[in-house]
């Protein structure tokens, strides 16, 4: 063959090909809504990351069975990415869905630290995000794309200074933090200034790192102070290796936590250490609410297994934004084609991006899993929280606060 046939050939293929594009990029055949999602689902909290997943894919399933999976006659797809617990890697997977995969809007993170990673690149690409479970204030404050589906850690803060103060009726506390957690960092200060105003004293305050495995020099310092309580406002893995050394250094008394200790995995770890122990939640699974024990019945047989409230977080964050997209494609099907896969990049794309937030902005009395979702002008939802108490290995249901 010769170096003109040759080229005479790629030219043909080259015509050719584009040809077929232009055939195919229409949309008439693979157009789809595409959402992202992004959670730890490896690394040092990785059944954050996993309930995240369940509790989507249960919204899914229902969008399947009553709709075939679709939107406004689009198919939904949810593209998920492993973030392995990094914030490093939160904002690398962020940038994938949306400039790869052309995602519409973004579900997650659990984690604070994650989310104020993730959430400036939603905000800057003009692509909403909804963060099932991050508590941190500052979270929402990144702008007006990026929304929460729970409370914040100064309600969450003061909650735990009320049940010390006055359930427990202890005044002299320790803290043990995890000062590379912007989430740890905060609910120790809201817990402090609660806590102080309310007559009660810090008599020392400790701090670990996220994937450390040894507090027995922490644990040691604090039981010099002779503390009534620990309060532990860190996540599941450490603080169950927090309550087994707190034991066998003779520390009996209790440890209190935040929503941060909730995961299967927490009474694994820290096992009979954590009886008298207390954490706050956004649920309890043997609350009589009609929602909730709904969803616990399709999720026990799908899962055969317990959800825990990121799981139930997670799919109140799916519904919202698939109600959001299903009210958009009602009101204004011409904007809503904008958000087809085929139109990424597109003006048609931005203003559809613009209408979807300002519809998941105006969120109010949302019947969730997890309690009745109304969104504040920052974006945050208000709901009450419960106080969990382990008692003989099990999670119960001690108290409720309403904000
Ligand atoms: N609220 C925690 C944070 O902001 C995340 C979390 C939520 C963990 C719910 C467990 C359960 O970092």
């Amino acid at each position: 063959m010769t170096s003109r046939t040759l080229l005479r050939l790629s030219v043909v293929a080259v015509l050719a090909s584009g040809l077929i594009s232009a055939g195919c990029g229409g949309s008439a055949s693979k157009d789809e809504l595409v959402i992202g999602e992004y959670g730890s689902l490896t690394g040092n909290d990785a059944t954050f990351g996993q309930s995240t997943k369940n509790g989507v894919e249960v919204a899914l399933e229902e969008l399947t069975a009553q709709k075939q999976g679709k939107i406004g006659g689009l198919p939904v797809r949810v593209q998920v990415e492993d973030d392995q617990s990094k914030a490093e890697e939160a904002a690398t997977v962020v940038q994938k869905l949306i400039n790869q995969d052309r995602a519409i809007a973004v579900l997650g993170e659990v984690a604070s630290s994650r989310s104020l990673a993730g959430g400036p690149i939603c905000q800057n690409a003009g692509v909403p995000m909804i963060s099932p479970s991050s508590t941190n204030p500052r979270v929402t404050q990144v702008g007006d794309y990026i929304f929460r589906m729970c409370f914040l850690d100064q309600f969450q803060g003061t909650v735990m200074a009320r049940f010390t103060a006055q359930n427990l009726k202890l005044r002299k506390v320790a803290i043990l933090k995890d000062s590379k957690n912007d989430y740890s960092v905060g609910l120790a200060r809201f817990f402090t200034e609660a806590f102080t105003g309310l007559g009660g004293s810090i008599v020392t305050e400790q701090a670990y790192q996220s994937g450390d495995n040894d507090f027995r020099a922490q644990l040691t310092a604090i039981k010099a102070k002779n503390p009534e309580a620990i309060v532990v406002p860190g996540y599941y893995t450490e603080a169950g290796l927090i309550a087994r050394q707190a034991r066998e250094l003779g520390l009996k008394q209790p440890l209190i936590g935040g929503d941060g200790w909730e995961s299967e995995k927490l009474i694994e770890i820290g096992g009979d250490a954590l009886n008298g122990c207390v954490y706050t939640n956004h649920w309890a699974l043997d609350l009589q609410e009609p929602r909730l024990q709904a969803f616990l019945k399709t999720y026990r047989d799908k899962y055969q297994g317990d959800p825990d409230a990121i799981g139930g977080l997670a799919y109140d964050a799916a519904n919202v934004l698939f109600g959001a997209l299903e009210k958009l494609a009602e009101q204004d099907p011409q904007t809503f084609k904008g958000l087809a896969s085929s139109k990424a990049g597109s003006d048609a794309r931005k203003a559809a991006e613009k209408r979807l937030r300002d519809l998941i902005a105006t969120t109010t009395s949302y019947p969730g899993v997890t309690g009745t979702i109304t969104l504040d002008e920052n974006r945050n939802a208000s709901k009450p929280a419960v106080v969990i108490e382990i008692k003989g290995g099990k999670k119960t249901y001690n108290s409720s606060f309403n904000p």
